[in-house]
């Protein structure tokens, strides 16, 4: 069989295209590809090409398959798209990073004295409600890294090193942003009625959101492929993406406890992302599980919160 690799604007990256044997697999050619340009299988990104004119998504070939499956009929020959993704680092590493901001960040504001740093000379008194946000904080965060290295169960292995400096950027920006006002010298207390509130509800909402995680790591296989499945059972009869949903509503409830304006900023930007994630994700689904064809159908759901999305 007989690759012509060519680059999105048609150049060919592989002079004479690349001979493999006609029952070679797309990791076979992912082997041939590094051998010739030094870019490792992470960072190759191989697509068929589209018919001109079509709206269609370009097909990425699965490393795991025959070559032979995206050739139409005998062909013996097969024109592919190769895109280098720049250099990677695997997911665990960009989400251990994300997180270690916030974690190690906000217990800063709250123990050492830089209020000091911003003009404010007088004692600094630390209110139960200021501590307690703390530690719900941390828990939050180490949650979240115990979650990247023992629960998910990642499709993809890799992300773009850009990645890393966006993520973090975003994380640890928050993280400060809020660590500074909640644990301000000049901070003042909600009610304590509100404070249990607001932690209580939290506190059920994070438990659930891992729980929600336990839930989409057991729809896959530790040696699977990455596919996708119907997520069903607690939250999930009810709402395509629960996870996100108790992600929001621990905020939300961080928010009652502790009535910042940094946080619901926070809030209000990370229930957006979510969102336009979920409604990927919801359409995904119905998609892959059309009833068609003797494929399941995807079961009427919420998309992220039940009763408004
Ligand atoms: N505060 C914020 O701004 C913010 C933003 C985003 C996320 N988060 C938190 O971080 C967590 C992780 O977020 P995420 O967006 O990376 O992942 P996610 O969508 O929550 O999914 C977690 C894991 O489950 C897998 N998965 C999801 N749906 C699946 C399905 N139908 N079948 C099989 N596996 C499935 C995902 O696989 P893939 O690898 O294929 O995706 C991923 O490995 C969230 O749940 C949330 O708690 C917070």
């Amino acid at each position: 069989m007989k690759v012509t690799l060519v680059s999105r604007s048609g150049k060919e990256i592989v002079k004479g295209g690349i001979e493999l044997t006609d029952s070679a697999t797309v990791a076979d050619l992912q082997r041939e590809i590094q051998k010739r340009t030094k870019k490792s299988p992470d960072r190759q990104r191989l697509t068929l090409p589209v018919p001109s004119g079509s709206r269609e998504r370009p097909v990425v070939l699965n490393s795991k398959k025959s070559l032979k499956e995206y050739t139409d009929g005998n062909s013996r020959t097969l024109t592919i798209i190769f895109k280098d993704l720049g250099p990677q680092v695997s997911y665990r590493t960009l989400f251990f990073f994300e997180y270690l901001g916030p974690l190690v960040l906000y217990p800063v504001f709250y123990y050492f004295p830089v209020y000091q740093f911003f003009g404010y000379k007088g004692e600094r008194v630390i209110r139960p409600v200021q501590t307690y946000a703390m530690y719900y904080w941390c828990f939050h965060y180490a949650k979240r890294i115990f979650e990247t290295f023992f629960i998910h169960r990642f499709s993809h292995a890799t992300s773009p090193l850009s990645n890393v400096f966006r993520n973090c950027a975003y994380y640890w920006t928050f993280g400060s942003y809020i660590a500074y006002y909640v644990n301000h010298p000049l901070y003042t207390p909600v009610s304590d009625l509100q404070m249990k509130i607001g932690f209580g509800f939290g506190i059920v909402m994070q438990i659930s959101n891992l729980y929600c995680h336990i839930i989409l790591r057991n729809l896959r296989k530790p040696e699977g492929d990455g596919g996708y499945q119907i997520p069903r059972g607690f939250l999930f009869n009810i709402v395509t993406c629960a996870n996100y949903t108790t992600e929001i509503y621990q905020w939300l409830g961080f928010n009652i406890a502790t009535q910042t304006v940094a946080g619901y900023i926070f809030l209000l930007v990370a229930a957006f992302i979510m969102s336009n994630w979920a409604f990927a994700k919801h359409r995904r689904l119905k998609k892959l599980f059309d009833g068609k064809d003797g494929r399941p159908k995807y079961p009427r759901r919420w998309i992220i919160l039940p009763p408004f999305l």
